[in-house]
């Protein structure tokens, strides 16, 4: 089986079978260690559809799939933690949960993320040390009124990519390493600083591109979800984009279809302008959906420049028209040009 066994991400859509496979292994594997009453907490007979939905949109597990059918599903948060990895009930020690640790791993290793780390069942705390974990601490919680142990894991990996030799020195910057990964948590606020500088350079230089940053809330809810990316040079952030799932507002009518990758808010930090770090960022975020399986990557942009700025990375034009553009409570009217680029 496991030469057929695919690992990807998610797909929209399949958030009922990744619940079905999460209720039925907890009840039916981790109900092995557990009362039925705690397996019946966090994995109710009848559970709040919108919020899992929600949950996993957010987390974009990686999947793994033999023959159309999901085998197991795990997740990465961007600070390294392991919050839900399920193998179905009926596919336990086949190999399933090596081959989605793996892929996690690879991520978090390209991620630059220095160590794993997650609360661990008593099922699964035999796998984990298998996968080279290491015990920090063991858990007594009290749920449903009945001690549930677990156990605090911790994988490092700050080494391995030491070995890996993963810095990568560009034509611009010899001198410096260069690193293209999702923002954590404490880095969102700089990511939102170098949008809000870039307002102030523009309206500086007069250039009329952004007149207002992106509204803060729509820069936490893309973090939350992941889509927040920044380059690193020597460990400075120089520049940000966000890589998200849906077309933005004014194309939805053309491109309905939620699943799309749309690149959106690329800029550089205004210390590092003018070193080719915008094509950087571009092409960093290209190898990264190329990777990952992605198919075609899609942006808007104003006529001019930018047209041949995303022309040279590939980009070619597919409409263009005069839309409304929404930034929050407000909202104006401008000419945009769709652009996409197969990976
Ligand atoms: C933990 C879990 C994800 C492991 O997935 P899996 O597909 O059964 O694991 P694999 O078959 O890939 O096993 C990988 C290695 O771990 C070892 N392993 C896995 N489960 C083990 C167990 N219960 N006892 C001893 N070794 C175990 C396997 O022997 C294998 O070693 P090998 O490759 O050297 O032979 C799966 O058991 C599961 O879904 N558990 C219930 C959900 C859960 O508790 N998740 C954790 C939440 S934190």
């Amino acid at each position: 089986m496991d030469m057929t066994m695919t690992i990807r991400r998610y797909r929209p859509g399949e958030e009922d079978a990744l619940w079905c496979l999460y209720h039925d292994t907890t009840h039916r594997i981790n109900g092995r260690d557990y009362t039925p009453e705690q397996c019946e907490r966090w994995a109710p007979a009848i559970p709040d559809m919108s919020q899992w939905t929600e949950r996993i949109r957010a987390r974009n597990p990686f999947v793994a799939e033999h023959d159309g059918q999901i085998l197991g599903f795990a997740e990465l948060e961007p600070d390294g933690h392991i919050d839900f990895f399920y193998c179905h009930h009926a596919h336990q020690r086949q190999g399933v949960g090596r081959r989605l640790y793996e892929a996690l791993e690879a991520e978090a290793t390209r991620l630059r993320i220095p160590s794993l780390h997650a609360a661990v069942s008593t099922n699964a705390k035999a796998f984990f040390l298998r996968m080279g974990f290491k015990v920090e601490k063991e858990q007594r919680n009290i749920v449903c009124g009945v001690v549930a142990p677990n156990t605090i894991m911790r994988k490092e990996l700050a080494s391995d990519l030491r070995d890996a030799g993963m810095e990568c020195s560009s034509p611009t910057d010899r001198h410096s390493s260069l690193t293209f990964r999702q923002l954590t948590p404490a880095e969102e606020a700089a990511g939102y600083q170098v949008i809000c500088d870039t307002v102030d350079w523009l309206r500086e230089k007069g250039i009329k591109l952004w007149e207002k940053p992106l509204p803060r809330e729509v820069y936490t809810v893309r973090q939350q979800r992941g889509e927040n990316y920044g380059l690193f040079v020597g460990g400075e952030l120089a520049g940000v984009v966000s890589l998200v799932r849906g077309a933005a507002q004014q194309w939805t009518e053309e491109l309905p279809d939620r699943r799309i990758m749309w690149m959106s808010t690329l800029t550089t930090a205004n210390a590092f302008r003018g070193r080719g770090l915008g094509r950087q960022i571009v092409e960093q975020a290209i190898a990264l959906l190329t990777d990952r399986g992605e198919t075609m990557l899609y942006l808007d942009c104003k006529p001019g420049f930018l047209v041949d700025f995303y022309s040279k990375a590939g980009f070619e034009e597919v409409a263009r028209k005069t839309a409304t553009i929404h930034r929050g409570s407000t909202c104006y009217r401008a000419e945009v040009v769709l652009m996409r680029r197969a990976l």
